[in-house]
């Protein structure tokens, strides 16, 4: 199928008044770069070449410069032309991996990336396309960025027969009929990613079933060698999911328990095969023991002992394993009130703080639970003071309207980096860079093998996400993990300009809709913090008691005087995992914020929230209120009609009118639901 270009779409133009062309692109590159280093200068000046022609018509000249010659000592810019030089020095504020500034010498007229790694000069490269497109004059050309996070990952839930698990924009353009795809996609893809600094990507579903497991054998070698090979051109490392069970599904042993000498031997003779035939490959993901996935709890084994297995085999390889943290019982009775699935990562993981090899990184979901529209941060992190960690979150929409409906997530990623774990040293003293963020980008323990992953939103579909707004999440994720200190409306501007150029009404409503549309969801959705109001199996849609009275650990608790699952003292206990003062704060019904009382207490429809509402209005006016904000996205959107390309308004347009329908959906579920439940009528009798 064919393709759209994303926010690397070449019909936007240039922004900057009176440019108009370069005429020589110079690269400048110090000490001899090769291999690897050597193809992503390569691709950092392909890149930058491709970017002139699409911006000003006309190709530029372009010249290797060595260390003895001179740079041109500068150009009459009076013609409205420009160089650009790319230089790889050896500065110390420019050694991180990635990093990169751009600035302008109006003296030579000349624009220049300058970075200490390749990479560097592939992201700077990439920005300065950007920044042509988004600023107005030439001395804006000015951004120094050092990558936060070290791993810039993204997760794909591919199957090996083309499907994608939670995949809601096509099939997968890597597998299809069990076979990899390789085709001019594959590297349009992995440039897209780059283009936003994503540095890792896991290519297959961490739930490996069938064919998949057989990734790792001989029949898959000359494929991945070719994948590894485009995806090292754009500085992405390869990362597959692997099956825990496979000596036993295509070894023959019987047994997969991570101390049987048999077993690590089996992995050692394929891992070290794999890497010898295919060294760009970084590592693996690994979900054990969840939802049905084998793991070491079968053989009487802790995840350390899984984990540190196969990173000890690959740690000569320079190579990863990371480990997720998703555990939890599946297969819990309804009726018992003290298991509680929230506890899980905290009380399966913690116990093995300082267990793990210096190679493996543990991957946390945000939440405790599983991508609600709401959830609290996890509290593993705060908890772990000794094990890498890295933070999982979700920008395929899942609980979220499944790219039928908007929700721009950066907004929530960023609440969710900023919170503050108050974690204390292993001294037992305060550490002030405390947060979610501090941790996971390794300032909190100043390590490295950290970073941020989300499960990705793409597939086959012309335009990569489905809805063509779902775009500025995968978009915004790579930003974010680059630098995290920019805002959500900085990430909202930058994508919208490259997007749909710098018409103002375009920017205003996609801003606007972008803006409020996770409050949006939220609000007709699950209220205060509930989640898991949706239906069984698909996730998509309103219904109350779909998960209520199943096994999976997913409960409201509504009876006919109040909601909420109670998870203080005199419930489950998972608000102590936090440490203080968020236990506290979460303790005390006056202190725990509204957006999350639900999830932590069980309180009467009566109870009265800060607002002054009492809960049972609040969901009522929150639903009518969610719904009708969706109505209005819709026609504010119908009002940019011949503004934007057709093909791209009528698809969205399409969407927002699902999304409206669904939002109306959700209010009449839920209000009817609740209104027959707690016997309270509402305020403005509208139910
Ligand atoms: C959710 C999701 C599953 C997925 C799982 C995971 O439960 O619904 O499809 O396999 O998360 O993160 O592994």
């Amino acid at each position: 199928m064919s393709y759209e270009s994303a926010w690397l779409n070449a019909d936007i133009p240039c922004s900057v008044a009176g440019l108009k062309g370069v005429e020589s692109i110079l690269l400048k590159v110090d000490h001899a770069a090769a291999g690897k280093e050597e193809r992503i200068i390569e691709t950092a000046v392909h890149e930058t070449a491709r970017a002139v022609k699409e911006l000003f018509g006309t190709a530029a000249e372009e010249k290797r410069i060595t260390a003895t010659d001179e740079i041109t000592s500068g150009r009459n810019a009076s013609d409205g032309r420009i160089d650009i030089l790319l230089e790889l020095v050896g500065e110390p504020a420019l050694d991180t991996d990635g990093a990169y500034r751009i600035s302008y010498n109006s003296a030579a007229s000349r624009a220049e990336v300058k970075a200490g790694t390749a990479r560097g000069l592939l992201y700077g490269s990439f920005r300065l396309t950007f920044l042509f497109k988004m600023v107005s004059s030439l001395n804006e050309l000015s951004e120094e960025s050092v990558p936060a996070s070290p791993l810039r990952m993204l997760n794909h839930w591919d199957n090996m027969d083309g499907s994608i698990e939670r995949g809601y924009s096509g099939k997968s353009f890597f597998f299809r009929d069990d076979s990899i795809i390789i085709d001019d996609r594959t590297e349009a893809y992995v440039r897209m990613i780059a283009s936003v600094g994503i540095n890792s990507c896991v290519i297959n579903n961490v739930n490996v079933r069938t064919a998949a497991t057989r990734l790792i054998t001989a029949d898959y070698r000359s494929d991945l060698k070719k994948l590894a090979g485009i995806f090292e051109k754009y500085g992405v490392d390869l990362y597959l999911s692997l099956n825990f069970a496979a000596p036993i599904e295509i070894g023959g042993l019987n047994t997969c328990d991570p101390l049987d000498g048999q077993v690590r031997s089996w992995w050692k003779e394929v891992l070290d095969d794999l890497f010898s035939d295919v060294p760009q490959l970084k590592g693996f993901l690994i979900k054990a023991d969840s939802e049905g996935r084998p793991g070491p709890f079968t053989y009487g084994r802790d995840h350390a002992q899984g984990a540190n297995m196969l990173a000890d085999i690959i740690a000569p390889y320079g190579g990863i394993i990371i480990w997720r943290c998703f555990v939890y019982n599946c297969k819990q009775d309804w009726r018992d009130t003290k298991t509680d699935r929230a506890r899980a990562q905290y009380d399966n993981f913690k116990p093995l703080d300082g267990k793990f090899s210096d190679n493996v990184i543990l991957q946390i979901k945000n939440g405790p639970m599983d991508f609600q529209p709401r959830e609290p941060v996890s509290p593993l992190f705060g908890g772990l003071k000794d094990t890498h960690q890295m933070i999982e979150f979700q920008i395929a929409q899942e609980y979220t309207g499944q790219q039928k409906h908007v929700c721009f997530l950066i907004p929530e990623f960023k609440e969710i980096l900023g919170f503050k774990t108050y974690i204390r040293d292993k001294e037992g003293r305060p550490i002030k860079d405390d947060t979610v963020c501090d941790i996971v980008t390794g300032r909190t323990f100043k390590n490295k093998n950290c970073g941020m992953a989300a499960v990705t939103n793409t597939g086959d579909d012309a335009n990569w996400t489905g809805h063509d707004l779902a775009a500025a999440n995968l978009y915004g994720f790579g930003r974010l993990c680059f630098n995290p200190a920019l805002t959500a409306e900085d990430i909202e501007k930058e994508w919208i300009t490259l997007t749909f150029g710098d018409d103002k009404e375009v920017f205003l409503t996609v801003s606007y809709i972008l803006s409020t549309s996770w409050p949006t969801y939220e609000k007709y959705s699950s209220p205060l913090g509930v989640g898991w109001m949706v239906n069984p199996g698909n996730h998509y849609g309103p219904n109350v008691d779909g998960y209520e009275f199943s096994e999976w650990g997913t409960y409201h608790r509504s009876d006919s005087r109040g909601m909420g699952v109670e998870r203080g003292k005199d419930g489950t206990g998972y608000i102590g995992q936090y440490n203080e003062p968020n236990s506290s704060l979460y303790e005390k019904l006056e202190t725990c914020p509204d957006e999350l009382l639900l999830f932590m207490h069980h309180v009467p429809y009566t109870y009265r929230l800060h607002s002054g509402k009492t809960v049972i209005q609040y969901i009522y006016d929150s639903h009518y209120e969610g719904a009708e904000e969706a109505h209005r996205m819709r026609d504010s959107w119908i009002g940019l009609k011949g503004r934007i390309k057709e093909n791209v308004y009528e698809r969205v347009l399409e969407r927002l009118n699902i999304q409206a329908d669904s939002a109306d959906e959700w209010r009449d579920t839920i209000c009817s639901y609740y209104r027959e439940k707690s016997g309270i009528p509402d305020e403005k009798g509208r139910i």
